[in-house]
């Protein structure tokens, strides 16, 4: 029963807010158009850390963008583990200390940025609250993001690309909220335009079972394990169609709701497609999705008798986690599926290969592990990320 709680409340911070993979975006004949277009212009990447960041600032070397990774510890960059998780990325962008929750400094870099290129052409915001906690959201996913489109008006930038999140579109929790509220001030404005992609699901947060399953451990499941249906992204695919959107005119001034090319997955599903790729037994045991209401009742309980601000953010975790044991994060419209790269192709992959811990999800893994089994981190070299 309590590794079911932990498990419980740790889904909630998997869903929706994992590790890099090591694939191979497919070039196609718009995204060769768009790196012409994209020769010599100018990018910044906002949360250029984050586990889509790092893919939209590789992507955008890519793509020819000159490119600036805003970052607000570069420390954490040069330590052996940042090597190994950021290096393959940040290869040929400049990276730039910055502090997005203090405007005056954005101010100052993004004019600094103008005066030495002329102008800034794109900016792409992957920035996200690492709780998803009220406070930690109306900070980064409202106000810092907000900061980000702010200094970039003052400077006369181009496009701005918003990461934001496919559940927003019933939102019954906080951190939708103040996505919703940076969006209604992104589109209110006039001095920039703009492109909102809504992903339904990362890869990350699909994953984090790998581990669990390899310990002999079963595979946990919501209900019968057919609750809610899926069709993830790829974090390079993404990074790709986020990039793009500032050449496409088509995706200009518009909301998308974008998922990746498999059919719907059921958690259940998700599960057979971990078993294969680890090459093990199918071995499932299912949760109601009730015990989320017992956790999360009981937090709030004691959070109002109390006055605990900490009992009530893990309340907030709990119906985080609630939200996506029972609501689709799914399209089926074509115009609404990208990318090339299949959840059973991930997962074939992380199980040969291991994937990174990730301290913001239900990632178990420690560190990368080896083929070998050895849990020491694999040099950059060997993880090298694509193409
Ligand atoms: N997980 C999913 O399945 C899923 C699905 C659809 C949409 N989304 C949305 O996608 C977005 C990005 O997700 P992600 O997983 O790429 O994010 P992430 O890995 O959590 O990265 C968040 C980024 O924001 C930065 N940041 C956070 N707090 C900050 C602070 N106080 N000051 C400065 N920078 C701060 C982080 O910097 P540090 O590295 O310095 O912390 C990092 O660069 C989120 O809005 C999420 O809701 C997620």
């Amino acid at each position: 029963m309590l590794r079911l709680i932990t498990f419980v409340l740790s889904m909630s911070v998997a869903a929706s807010f994992a590790p890099p993979t090591t694939t191979t975006t497919t070039t196609t004949t718009t995204n060769r158009l768009n790196t012409q277009l994209a020769a010599e212009k100018t990018a910044i990447i906002a949360g250029a850390t984050g586990y889509i960041g790092k893919s939209c600032v590789r992507e955008a070397v890519r793509q020819g963008y000159k490119t600036y990774a805003l970052v607000r510890d570069p420390q954490k960059l040069e330590t052996k583990e940042g090597q190994v998780s950021f290096a393959p990325f940040f290869e040929g962008a400049e990276i730039v200390k910055c502090d997005v929750t203090n405007e005056a400094d954005l101010q100052k870099v993004f004019a600094d940025i103008t005066a030495d290129r002329q102008k800034i052409d794109a900016i792409v915001s992957c920035l996200a609250s690492r709780s998803g906690i009220k406070k930690d959201a109306y900070l980064i996913d409202y106000q810092a993001t907000l900061n980000c489109l702010e200094a970039g008006r003052a400077v006369g930038a181009g496009h701005f690309v918003l990461l934001s999140a496919f559940c927003v579109k019933n939102p019954w929790l906080q951190f939708q909220q103040a996505k919703l509220k940076f969006e209604a001030a992104l589109q209110e404005q006039t001095d920039m335009t703009w492109s909102i992609v809504r992903p339904t699901a990362f890869f990350k947060s699909v994953s984090g079972q790998l581990e669990v399953i390899q310990s002999g451990a079963p595979y946990v499941a919501f209900g019968d394990g057919e609750v809610t249906r899926c069709n993830p992204i790829a974090e390079s695919d993404l990074a790709t169609y986020l990039l793009d959107c500032v050449t496409d005119k088509t995706r200009h001034q518009r909301i998308i709701n974008l998922g990746g090319p498999d059919e719907p997955l059921t958690m259940k599903m998700q599960g057979e497609m971990l078993f294969k790729a680890t090459g093990m037994e199918p071995n499932f045991a299912f949760a109601p999705v009730w015990i989320f209401d017992v956790v999360i009742n009981t937090l709030q309980f004691l959070a109002d008798i109390t006055g605990s601000e900490k009992l009530e953010n893990a309340a907030e975790t709990g119906r985080i986690g609630k939200y996506y044991a029972v609501e689709d994060m799914l399209t089926t419209d074509p115009s609404e599926k990208y990318g090339t790269i299949t959840l059973q192709e991930h997962y074939n992959r992380i199980a040969k290969e291991g994937q990174e811990y990730d301290p913001y999800t239900t990632m178990f893994s420690r560190n990368r592990i080896r083929k070998d089994g050895n849990t020491k981190l694999v040099e950059a070299k060997e993880s090298a990320m694509v193409e």
